[in-house]
């Protein structure tokens, strides 16, 4: 941490001592300072989530690791009796994973301010803010929505899978080039977003091994498996690797892997992402596309069926 002097007219020696400390530990990784300044009991609130002094000193390791670069700067400084509060502006560069999010190379500068309450001689407690949603913007992971759910007051998660066990899809393989390998892995969270321009999106875990490929591609391709393709729906549904050796595959005109005997395939270009929670929302413009007329496979309800075995509605209600 770099303090801005001639702003700061510090005069009590606790604060001082905080920001000397402050300044190790976030500028040069000296954690265990932060002992001399954070009670043991110290409790760090953060926008939805608490921190232990041990669980600040952990997530500061971790940010320098992910932002080697990483400085922050405390630019006003305003002492109460008991109190400090620190206003400070952090930068760094996302050169390795952090927190799910995939190392972009991106640079992020953020202002926030922190509200410290002294017990004695060491801060007992803290309250942090900044502008979370323009940090991850910046990091090329920009926050929807999604985001802001309170989980707590939501629908269980057995009532919502049981919800989402109703919906009847096709099922893609999702794929992309990393250096020459395919990799890919079963979707079914695919949808059109427009006709003109033609956008669709697809929503990917981030723990998929998948996933850090397909952020950082340029191009992917998505398969919209037939109806004797349940075998390589399974295959794409597992973690193992090079799951391309195991179906019959080829490169489309954009280079993306793409399956043999597939209903329909489309190679996409990435437009953008959208950091929803576990998942990333990922829209991209349709370059190509292609189709078998073969019947695609269908699931609904955990269990895979046979597009070509559908029976028109209007039958049933005539
Ligand atoms: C029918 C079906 C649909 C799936 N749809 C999705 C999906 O939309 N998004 C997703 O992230 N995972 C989905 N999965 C799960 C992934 O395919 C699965 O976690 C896979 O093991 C990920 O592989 P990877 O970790 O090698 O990338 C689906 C699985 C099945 C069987």
């Amino acid at each position: 941490m770099n303090q801005a002097t001639t702003e700061n007219r510090v005069t009590g020696h606790r604060t001082a001592a905080l920001l000397d400390a402050l300044e190790r530990a976030w500028g040069n990784g000296e954690v265990d300072v932060l002992d001399t300044v954070l009670a043991e009991s110290f409790v760090r609130h953060g926008r939805t989530s608490l921190q232990t002094r041990d669980e600040l000193k952990a997530s500061i390791i971790d940010m320098r690791r992910a932002f080697p670069d990483l400085t922050m700067t405390v630019e006003r400084v305003i002492e109460g009796t008991d109190e400090v509060a620190l206003y400070w502006t952090s930068n760094g560069t996302l050169t390795d994973t952090y927190l799910g999010l995939p190392a972009t190379g991106r640079t992020y500068s953020v202002s926030g301010a922190t509200f410290s309450r002294f017990d004695g001689d060491v801060v007992a407690e803290e309250s942090v803010i900044y502008d979370r949603r323009g940090k991850y913007s910046s990091l090329g992971v920009p926050l929807s929505g999604a985001n802001e759910v309170d989980v707590d007051s939501a629908a269980g998660p057995d009532a919502v899978r049981a919800m989402h066990r109703t919906m009847v899809t096709g099922v893609t393989v999702v794929a992309t080039d990393s250096e020459g390998e395919a990799r890919g892995l079963a979707v079914n969270a695919f949808a059109s977003v427009s006709l003109e321009p033609p956008l669709i999106l697809i929503c990917v875990q981030k723990n998929s091994s998948t996933y850090s490929h397909l952020i950082a591609s340029k191009y992917f391709g998505v398969s919209v498996l037939a109806a004797d393709q349940m075998g390589v729906a399974r295959v794409f549904a597992t973690k193992q690797e090079r799951k391309f050796d195991q179906v019959e595959w080829h490169r489309g005109e954009l280079g993306v892997p793409l399956l043999d005997g597939a209903t329909s395939t489309m190679e996409v270009e990435l437009q953008d992402t959208l950091h929803a929670s576990t998942h990333t929302i990922f829209i991209g413009r349709v370059k190509a596309v292609a189709g078998t007329n073969a019947p695609p496979l269908v699931y609904t309800g955990g269990q895979f069926f046979d597009g070509g075995q559908l029976v028109p509605a209007e039958d049933l209600t005539a």
